[in-house]
Parts: C-alpha cells; structure tokens; sequence
C-alpha cells in the first residue's frame, strides 16, 4: 500500500539535517561525507582550532576526491571542494546547532562518560524526533543511552563508521533492544543518501567488523611475537596471499595502537560474552609498544616507523 506521506518522508527531510560533535578524523569524514551529498552539517568542536583542524583534514580529503572526480579540470575540482565545504558549517555551540537536527551523529573520544553527558545535554535540545546517534566503535550503544528518556532511547542507535570515512564504503548501523524499527529504518536511509552502504547488527562487542578485525589483528601480533616471521613478511603474505589492502602491523599501525590496546582491555575486563576470552588478552609487544608512546602512524612510530 502506498502512503503519500508516510512519516518516514517527513523524518527523510528533516534528515538533511546533520549534526556531527567532534570534529577529529572521523567527525570530520563523517561531515564531509554528508556535506558532499549536500545535507546541511554542522560540525561542532569545543574550540576554534579544533575545528579548523578538521576543515583541514576535510579540505584536504576533498581535493582528493575531485582530482578523481575532474582529472585535468582545476575549476571543476574547486567548485566541487567549495561546493562540500560550503555545506557544513562549524560551531562551538552544540546546543544551538542540534535546535533543528534531524540526526545528531557524536564522533568524539572513546569515554563512556564523556559521550553519556553530550547526550544527555544534546537530546532535551534537540527535536524530539531527531536520530540520535553515536559513532563509538567499542562502548556498548545501550549503556551510552543509558541516562536518556525512554523516549530518547528509541531514537537512539550506532552509525559505525570505518577510517578513512571518506574512502570506506560501510557503515554499521547497530541496535540496541530498545530501538524503534523506524529509528533503524531512517538510519538506513541516511546512510544509504551519503553512498555508503549499510549492514545492520545487534549492539554487542564489535558489532561485526571489529569483533572480526581484534582477534586477526592479537593473533598476528603473537605470531610476530612467536618468532613466526617478521611483521614485513606477515604484511606481504596477508597481502598477497589473502587480498587485504594492508598488512596486519600497516593496519595496527594505521587505526593506532592506543586505541587497539584500549578495545581489546576493555572486553577481556567486562565484555558482555568475551570476558576472559583469549582472543583479546593483550600482548607484551602490544603492551611495550603503547607504554614507550609507539602509537602507529600518528606518533611517527609503531610496529614501522613513519
Ligand atoms: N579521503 C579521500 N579518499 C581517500 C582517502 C581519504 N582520506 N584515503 C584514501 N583515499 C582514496 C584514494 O584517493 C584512492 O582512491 P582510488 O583508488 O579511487 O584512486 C584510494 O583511496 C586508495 O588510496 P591510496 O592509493 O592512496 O592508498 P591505498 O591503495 O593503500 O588505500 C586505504 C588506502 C583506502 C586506506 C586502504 O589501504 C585500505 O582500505 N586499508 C584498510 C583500511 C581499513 O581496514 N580500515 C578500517 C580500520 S578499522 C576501523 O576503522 C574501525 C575502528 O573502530 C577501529
């Protein structure tokens, strides 16, 4: 049966509407992104010059994408970059720039807290039909939603996006038991409207691509660690022999060693069903590594140096 005005038309509107807290690699991508399917973003950072740095990063990222976009035609590239640029506006004030968000994504640190304090701040603020969502890639989505209404928390879901958000062609969209379908149903949507394509799962540790992507990324590590073969070789081999784009260390490397050691701690202490699981114990390499502030591509060394 066909609706003239279902609600999920009038939520598709509204959704052009895109508010991003965070302004750091992923909030900036995630910006970028929608602003390049000219929703209206606003991109809110707690300071000025953070969120310059992501106009940077987004500018940057842009120039990359119209070079393919228009080989050999300068104009072209620079109206497509200031085309998306002018698309997103930057704000320090978070709680004006949610007052008529059809979606509020949060990208900001991975700290439990910090993430419930935005949304219980951001949600009273913003339409009380707006999708409220986070793009955490460890926290469990129900607890972030945890302080919310019930109300609130029906509207509220994972958008799990992959670095470099730009490039990456999948979004995880995570419920949690709560969730209204319609909530999910908008979610795909949206996330379909940037060109990403969508892969729905339940709120568990992971979701699917990092419950996956750990336990390859511990296991190469105790491998190198075993004396197997050197983290070159293993790169090669996984390379050449498997099809990845990067190696296992060029990965670790490049998502950040902090952040590895920081997910993989977290589970092994009090994931739901990966408590105690071997396959997230951490490991001495890993541990040393992150102590002496190897940290990957970030800190100009990892497993490689930069
Ligand atoms: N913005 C725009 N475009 C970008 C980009 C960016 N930031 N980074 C890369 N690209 C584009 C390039 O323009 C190029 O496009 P083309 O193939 O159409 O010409 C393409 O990506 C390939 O880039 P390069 O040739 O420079 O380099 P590579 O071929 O080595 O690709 C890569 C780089 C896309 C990063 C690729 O190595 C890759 O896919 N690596 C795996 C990344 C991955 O697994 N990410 C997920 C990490 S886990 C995660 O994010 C979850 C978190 O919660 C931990």
């Amino acid at each position: 049966r066909k609706h003239a005005f279902t609600s999920s038309a009038i939520t598709q509107s509204d959704i052009r509407r895109v508010t991003v807290i965070g302004s750091g690699q992923m909030g900036s991508g995630i910006a970028q992104v929608a602003a390049m399917k000219q929703h209206e973003v606003t991109l809110v950072d707690v300071n000025q010059e953070a969120l310059e740095r992501g106009k940077g990063y987004m500018s940057k990222s842009l120039k990359r994408v119209a070079k393919k976009k228009f080989p050999e035609d300068a104009k072209a590239q620079n109206q497509f970059v200031e085309k998306a640029l002018g698309h997103v506006t930057l704000s320090t004030n978070a709680s004006k720039s949610v007052s008529n968000a059809g979606l509020v994504v949060e990208a900001v640190v991975e700290n439990l807290k910090a993430k419930q304090n935005i949304f219980v701040k951001l949600a009273m603020e913003a339409p009380d039909n707006a999708i409220l969502a986070s793009n955490t890639s460890s926290l469990p989505i129900a607890k972030i939603a945890a302080p919310l209404t019930l109300s609130q928390r029906k509207r509220f879901i994972g958008l799990h996006f992959f670095n470099p958000v730009p490039q990456m062609k999948l979004v995880e969209v995570v419920r949690s038991d709560e969730v209204d379908q319609k909530t999910v149903d908008d979610a795909v949507a949206f996330v379909k409207s940037i060109g990403k394509t969508p892969a729905v799962c339940k709120d568990t540790p992971g979701f699917i691509v990092n419950r996956l992507l750990l336990p390859y990324m511990m296991e190469s590590i105790r491998l190198l660690e075993s004396g197997v073969a050197s983290a070159r070789d293993i790169d090669t081999a996984m390379k050449l022999g498997a099809g990845y784009p990067m190696g296992p260390f060029e990965l670790c490397d490049y998502v950040g060693l902090d952040t590895i050691k920081f997910i993989v701690d977290g589970w092994y202490k009090e994931g739901a069903g990966l408590k105690g699981n071997k396959l997230f114990e951490s490991s001495k390499k890993l541990d040393e590594l992150v102590q002496a502030g190897s940290l990957g591509v970030k800190s100009g060394k990892g497993f490689y140096d930069y």
